[in-house]
């Protein structure tokens, strides 16, 4: 079985392929051209996410392919220490225990502190939106790829005059890393990723500098440090800053970008939405499930592990397609229908599973609850152009629609169904 992610069949609509693999004995696939062992079942991607020794972080950040010696020479450069994402015992657990001090990462604590900000970047874009009744837009520039990014520059404490370069660098690091670009595009990007480590340097060193700590996220981070390397270094805090610009938008993005994609491509879903605001918490979980924003995500063996029969030797990277493992059958029912009531949308693995799982997690659930409310009580008649073709961008991690294009009618369209009592469900 040959597995092209960036191109055909799987780039449209990889369930096909995450079914072919599931099938297979094991579940798991050694993939000689991507040099990638893929792993879809949810008990193995789920063991995988949670076992720290046997399947380390350290090559999570590392491009999926051989990047030219050009780029290869400004990509050394970037000498960020792992702190999240990319980072393994003993450094992980100490750089855990910071993000949970500083970053708020449950659903009560996260509306208290970040739920102001989320409401009025959602207010400001919707009512955009809202003022040109009628008209036509593409959301994932104008509203699912602006409001995470809005969102996490003001919690960070980062000059919203730099949303520009910083969008233009966290979408370069992801094609970078788990795109396909030709060598060109390589040296192009590595400058890119190179600049922005140092833009998040000078972010940290600038509120040294200045010996001011405020309300920002750099401030509490540096606060919680005290001045002691052993708790945090400043590389570190940089690292920090280098990795949440990245991890906290573009996935978020996804989210929001699925979700809608769900929600208006079937009336019924977005009416029920609608009229049922409090149906919303059901349906962005179904939406992880389904149609996860990180579908495959990425560990390296530290040593031969046997899953099912099959064994996957040490040193080798493998891709946990967690898009995959939402299908598993062995766990959920119809797995391959959307359907927000379904009781086991819950155990999906969208957002990690283990020591790694997502600090943002409370987060980009609280922007998908209020951009969605907010968006069907004023564009009650959003429907995508008749047109649209769904299209991605070419990655093996994150999938990120191209475009979202809907006309923007502020009203219901006549002959609305109400939807019956009997079909409410709890939230
Ligand atoms: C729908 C939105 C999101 C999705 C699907 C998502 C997905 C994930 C996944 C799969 C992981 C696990 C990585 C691993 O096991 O190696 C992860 C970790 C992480 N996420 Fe998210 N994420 C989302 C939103 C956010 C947001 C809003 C933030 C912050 C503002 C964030 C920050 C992080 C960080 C820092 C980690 C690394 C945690 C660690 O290594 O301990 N994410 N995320």
């Amino acid at each position: 079985m040959r597995l092209n992610p960036f191109a055909g069949a799987y780039l449209a609509d990889p369930a096909q392929v995450w079914r072919r693999i599931l099938d297979t004995p094991g579940g798991v696939h050694h993939d000689p051209e991507l040099g990638l062992w893929l792993i879809t079942r949810h008990a193995d991607v789920r063991r995988a996410l949670g076992d720290a020794e046997t399947f380390g972080n350290a090559l999570t950040l590392a491009p999926v392919y051989q990047v030219c010696p050009e780029a290869m020479d400004i990509i050394v450069r970037i000498d960020a220490p792992p702190t999240t994402a990319a980072a393994d015992p003993p450094v992980h657990p100490r750089i855990r225990r910071a993000l949970r001090a500083t970053f708020a990462n449950t659903a009560d604590r996260v509306e208290q502190r970040y739920g102001p900000i989320v409401r009025r970047r959602v207010d400001e874009l919707v009512s955009r939106l809202a003022a040109r009744p009628g008209g036509r837009a593409d959301l994932v520039p104008e509203f699912t790829a602006e409001l995470p990014l809005l969102v996490l520059l003001d919690l960070l404490g980062v000059p919203e005059e730099d949303i520009g370069r910083v969008r233009a660098w966290a979408d370069g690091q992801i094609a970078l890393i788990w795109g396909c670009p030709e060598p060109a595009e390589q040296v192009r990007l590595a400058q890119g990723l190179l600049e922005f480590w140092h833009y998040c340097q000078d972010l940290v060193r600038a509120r040294l500098d200045s010996g001011r700590c405020g309300e920002d996220y750099v401030s509490q981070v540096l606060t919680y440090r005290d001045g002691d390397d052993e708790v945090l270094t400043v590389a570190e805090v940089s690292s920090i800053m280098f990795n949440l610009l990245v991890a906290g938008h573009e996935t978020t993005a996804g989210l929001l970008a699925h979700a809608l994609d769900q929600a208006l491509s079937n009336p019924d879903r977005w009416r029920a939405i609608v009229e049922e605001p409090r149906r919303i918490p059901a349906f962005l979980t179904e939406t992880l499930r389904y149609a996860p924003a990180i579908d495959g995500w990425l560990r390296v063996t530290n040593r031969p592990v046997t899953l099912n029969g099959v064994t996957i030797p040490a040193g080798a990277r493998c891709l946990l397609l967690i898009g995959a493992a939402n299908r598993d059958p062995a766990v959920f029912t119809v797995a391959d229908r959307f359907d927000p009531h379904r009781p086991d949308r819950r155990d999906h693995l969208s957002f990690g599973h283990g020591p790694h799982f997502c600090i943002g997690a409370a987060l980009a659930r609280l922007e998908g609850e209020i951009a969605l409310a907010r968006l069907g009580a004023t564009l009650p008649g959003l429907r995508l152009t008749p047109d649209h073709r769904r299209s991605y961008k070419p990655n093996v991690a994150f999938r990120a629609h191209r475009e979202l294009p809907v006309i923007l009618d502020p009203a219901l369209p006549a002959g609305g169904r109400p939807v019956p009592a009997a079909e409410r469900p709890a939230a």
